[in-house]
């Protein structure tokens, strides 16, 4: 995680900023594509941003509801910083090793034209993929404690724009995505879905929200280092051109966030790009997060997994004891890891280990039972580690804490202790229900403090984190390395169970392009048995095979599950595919993609030569041209392909693929083929 070139420059005014009178200041990204200009008009402050020729935000206002003090919004533009930074950073792990860091800023120092004089400060940062900007609050005589009611952050769009939309559920991300236009999201259609928690209170989306400008410009609205903060909606505002940022609430309280000055508060992120791959390939969120807070990433090992959980979503086996049918025995574990060994998988995950699973979903007092450090009888958990370690496979710890935060916390520095006495260092966490103590939800100022305690002990433990039910990914894996990957999404379990008939075939083709964009997804991929036979008859996987093995490459996560029952890959042909494939990347190019339709993307892995492709496509078949020439001139490969087979198709053949071998170099073409619902997966091995 050097800094390889490190430039701060001072002042450089000409060609990226400018300001009249403080009335109009402006800061160009490093292309001049991008411009983000303030205005002050008559106390009213408001930003709009330009891409090309193109107006992307129209005249926007910035104002803040402060408890007990009026609306802060009698305001104006004091003072007016610009510089330039230009450099590059090493990801510890990711979808690039190195991460180009190249902006322009302005810091616009703002007070209120009426008492109590009020202070804080927008500071702009304009890269070539898009722009941020947060506020910061300094110590000063009349603003101390800050109680925010809201955050009257203004997103006003020239046209009517088609957006990807998620509603802005204060306590769950994993919902379908809407694809509509701006001005007729209706988040509450979502309201009467069977989840364990959610609440949507206002007609709002959850970011990060995709559009598409009438004249073709793709853009995303989002946040980046969400700390000590309320996450941030997206609430349709009166006129319907538009959004206004609405915090994540709290019953107990009337405002939304507490600080004390000096603070800021989280970036609020306007990615932009011609194509659609140019979203994914953006670098925005993770560039406007601080540097590592450590040097030793080592332990943070991307890795391919398998584990106990398949079995329970499937209802094959329980996760609590007392049902008879137990998963996670020492025996079965046993097993696993043999089979981990066998094929090289780094992990095994183990859910339903520990005390307490008797009484999790549905019950309302839950605080005090799941007990995070105390195995079932029929799982030696010392022995499993024992056994792992001597087969290179490391034991993935679960903790399901069923939104009971206060037992969690109580307990987290004895769990996270033994676990780095047993050299355990990763966990899933769980936060399964509506947020214990009652009145917080999952994505409010309570809970994300709560997610980044976890962080913080993670490293004091040495122990990386893949959050389910989390708070949604900001880039801070940057800060905290050990933020491996999380949730917060629509993930492969609702294949085995929802009663809507689980995800179509467009939901990876949207996410790839929406939640994708907050960081790493443990969607947990490569499922063999579409149909689910016999365990689940009523339900299936609405992909083709080949599609499943596309997500490996397409759905970035540095650890990445082989999902399915270890019996459905054994002596399977297309299981090659899944142990080939790496976890961490050199570099990643989005090589074709329309959001909601389909997407192309492919890997260097790290330390190594092979490259790895995948495309997936929605229920519509597509014939496709991949052009190899991302591969390094004049250097053959062999090249595995998978494929969807002749007859393939999501739902009447979803299991038919073909496997060829071909040899390819970077003058290549291929004609490809993706079924209804279908995809690819090509790794290419250096000759
Ligand atoms: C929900 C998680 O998303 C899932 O992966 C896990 O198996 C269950 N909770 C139990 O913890
Ligand atoms: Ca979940």
């Amino acid at each position: 995680m050097k800094t390889r070139i490190s430039l701060l420059m001072a002042i450089i005014l000409v060609g990226i900023a400018a300001c009249n009178n403080l009335k109009n200041c402006e800061v160009l990204s490093p292309s001049a594509d991008l411009k983000f200009s303030l205005m002050d008009e008559s106390g009213t402050l408001s930003y709009s941003v330009q891409y090309k020729d193109e107006v992307i935000i129209s005249p926007s206002q910035i104002s803040f509801d402060l408890d007990g003090m009026p609306v802060l919004e009698k305001l104006k533009i004091v003072n007016i910083h610009m510089d330039s930074y230009a450099g590059s950073w090493d990801m510890p792990w990711g979808e690039n090793r190195v991460v180009d860091e190249v902006y322009n800023r302005m810091i616009a120092d703002i007070e209120e034209t009426v008492e109590p004089f009020r202070k804080f400060s927008i500071e702009v940062k304009a890269f070539d993929d898009g722009v941020g900007f947060r506020y910061l609050f300094p110590e000063q005589e009349n603003l101390n404690e800050v109680l925010i009611n809201e955050e009257n952050t203004a997103f006003n769009f020239p046209g009517d724009n088609t957006a990807f939309w998620i509603p802005g559920d204060w306590d769950i991300y994993e919902h379908l995505y809407t694809k509509s236009k701006v001005s007729e999201i209706d988040a509450f259609k979502y309201t009467n879905l069977n989840l364990a928690q959610t609440y949507i209170p206002n007609n709002a989306v959850a970011t990060p929200v995709t559009m598409i400008t009438p004249a073709g410009t793709h853009i995303s609205i989002h946040e980046a280092d969400l700390t000590d903060y309320s996450g941030m909606t997206l609430m349709l505002n009166a006129a319907k051109n538009g959004f206004v940022s609405c915090l994540v609430g709290s019953e107990n309280h009337t405002y939304k966030v507490k600080r004390t000055t000096p603070f800021e508060t989280p970036w609020r992120t306007i990615q932009v790009s011609e194509e659609a791959g140019g979203l994914i390939e953006s670098n925005l969120i993770i560039n406007l997060n601080e540097p590592s807070v450590i040097d030793d990433t080592e332990w943070i090992r991307p890795m391919k997994y398998i584990g106990i959980w398949w079995d329970m979503h499937l209802n094959r086996r329980t996760w609590d004891y007392a049902s008879g049918n137990h998963g996670a025995t020492t025996e079965y574990t046993k097993e696993l890891m043999d089979f981990a060994a066998e094929h090289g998988f780094g992990g095994v995950l183990v859910e339903g280990w520990n005390n307490g699973w008797e009484h999790w979903i549905g019950f309302e007092d839950r605080e005090g039972v799941f007990d995070f450090v105390t195995p079932y009888p029929d799982y030696d958990l010392s022995e499993v580690v024992r056994y792992g370690k001597e087969k290179g496979v490391e034991l993935i710890m679960h903790h399901e804490t069923s939104a009971a935060t206060e037992t969690y916390s109580k307990q987290i520095d004895t769990a996270f202790s033994l676990m780095n006495e047993l050299g355990i260092h990763s966990v899933k966490t769980g936060y399964v229900g509506k947020i214990l103590p009652k009145g917080e939800f999952h994505h409010g100022q309570y809970m994300v403090n709560h997610y980044h305690m976890v962080l913080e002990k993670g490293l004091e433990y040495q122990v990386a984190i893949n959050a389910h039910e989390p708070i949604k990914a900001t880039g801070k894996r940057r800060t905290y390395p050990n933020a491996i990957a999380r949730e917060g999404l629509r993930g492969q379990e609702f294949n085995a169970w929802a009663e809507d008939g689980g995800n179509p075939p467009s939901h990876l083709p949207t996410v790839a392009f929406a939640r994708m964009l907050a960081g790493p997804i443990d969607f947990t991929p490569g499922i063999f048995d579409m149909k689910l036979n016999p365990y689940r008859p009523d339900n299936q996987i609405n992909t083709t095979l080949a599609h499943q093995l596309a997500l490996y490459v397409v759905i970035y996560s540095p650890i990445q599950m082989a999902a399915d029952l270890i019996y459905n890959y054994k002596g399977h042909p297309a299981f090659k595919f899944i142990e080939d494939v790496a976890v961490d990347w050199e570099k990643s190019i989005v090589l074709n993609g329309e959001v909601g339709e389909f997407v192309t993307i492919a890997r260097q892995e790290r330390d190594g030569e092979r490259w790895f492709v995948g495309g997936i496509t929605n229920e519509i078949s597509r014939d496709m041209e991949i052009n190899f020439d991302f591969l390094p001139e004049g250097k053959k490969f062999r090249a595995e392909i998978y494929r969807d087979g002749v007859d393939a198709h999501w739902d009447d053949n979803p299991e038919e693929y073909i496997i060829e071998e071909l040899d390819i170099d970077s003058e290549d073409i291929l004609k490809i083929h993706l079924a209804e619902g279908g995809g690819f997966a090509i790794a290419l091995f250096p000759l």
